[in-house]
């Protein structure tokens, strides 16, 4: 009985803890978030592109972008970017310009 307790309350300490880091670590991520987005353009394509370009741009309603850069120079990417193209919305409002820089750029580099 006694050693049935414990593990409950092992247990228990071990949610709170699990839930304590899961706090801090969301906190922490949001901090690291702005952070890295002044470098890295993955916060600004998950938050903006991957729901139709996919998590490893493979593609999903929107084409694959893994081999991009071989396709379209960086100014094609910014247009495209900034101004949209078929079913692709354009960016030019929502995103700044150097944000859509950072994004082409990064993509210009996949080949
Ligand atoms: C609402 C869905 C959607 C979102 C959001 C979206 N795209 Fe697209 N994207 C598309 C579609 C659809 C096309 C194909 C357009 C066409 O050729 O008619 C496309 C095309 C492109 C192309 C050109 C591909 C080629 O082969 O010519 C690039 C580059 C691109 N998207 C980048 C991005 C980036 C970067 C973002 C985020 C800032 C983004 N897209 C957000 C749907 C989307």
């Amino acid at each position: 009985m006694s050693r049935l307790k414990q593990k409950w309350v092992q247990f228990g300490a071990a949610c709170a803890a699990v839930v304590m880091l899961a706090g801090c670590g969301s906190g922490a991520g949001g901090n690291a978030d702005k952070q890295v987005s002044e470098s890295d353009p993955m916060p600004l394509y998950k938050r903006n592109c991957m729901s139709c370009h996919g998590g490893s741009l493979q593609g999903s309603s929107g084409p694959n972008l893994q081999k991009i850069g071989s396709a379209l120079t960086k100014d094609q990417l910014i247009e495209t970017i900034r101004d949209g193209k078929g079913r692709m919305p354009s960016f030019g409002k929502r995103l700044k310009p150097e944000e859509i820089d950072k994004l082409a750029t990064w993509l210009a580099e996949k080949k």
